[in-house]
């Protein structure tokens, strides 16, 4: 083991609103934070349309473009609901090679929102591929995940809403899924595949390289 070194933080110590957030965030906590393990709470139906609700929920949707990312539950931004955002764009697709988007499944997801979610597995064949965490930033490893499965919660408005998904968008709701139930992929990886997604960039740099935390 290391030494361990003292986090850099410069911005933060500039920034006048250093120590004065509060959730939910715009922006992604980090693995080891404890909201990320905690089991999250329901959503009283009768509350999905209230003000706090309402704010959490265009959290997810302003953070999730932020960070360009497929999907973002509300543990991520510091609060313990059980909601999440999914999508999958036409462009972000687009940013594979065909050929791997293909195998892997990938389809046009428009943005959704699950509130209450409950998941049922229709297909139990398991497929695994390496997948990535916004908060667990810079690694990435392959993770077994079911090949479809049915999700049904609520949307923003309220109203009862099924969705089945099949491979990547199964995926991304398999592992938005597990957020809320205080569940990381690094639970469920394949130990000896996790990767710093940089690590050639480590060497080409000779180790000059940091991971942002925050996209912007
Ligand atoms: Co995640």
């Amino acid at each position: 083991m290391g030494a361990m070194r003292k986090v850099l933080n410069w911005y933060a110590r500039l920034s006048p609103s250093r120590g004065k957030t509060s959730p939910p965030y715009e922006h992604v906590v980090q693995i080891g934070d404890p909201r990320l393990r905690k089991v999250s709470d329901p959503v009283p139906v009768d509350k999905i349309k209230s003000e706090e609700v309402q704010k959490v929920i265009n959290k997810l949707r302003l953070v999730l473009h932020k960070y360009g990312s497929v999907g973002m539950s509300a543990p991520q931004i510091g609060v313990n609901m059980r909601m999440f955002v999914m999508r999958h764009t036409a462009k972000q697709i687009s940013a594979v090679p065909p050929e791997i988007a293909k195998s892997k499944g990938m389809s046009v997801v428009p943005f959704t929102v699950f509130i209450n979610p409950k998941i049922k597995v229709v297909d139990y064949q398991k497929v695994i591929y390496m997948e990535g965490c916004e908060s667990v930033q810079g690694y990435s490893a392959e993770v077994p995940r079911y090949r479809e499965v049915e999700v049904t919660g609520y949307d923003e408005n309220g109203e009862s809403a099924t969705r089945v998904f099949k491979l990547w968008p199964a995926r991304i709701a398999q592992h938005e899924m597990d957020h809320l139930d205080g569940k990381m992929f690094t639970d469920l990886m394949e130990r000896r595949t996790l990767t710093c997604a940089c690590w050639e960039e480590v060497n080409l740099s000779k180790g000059k390289v940091v991971i942002p935390f925050n996209p912007e």
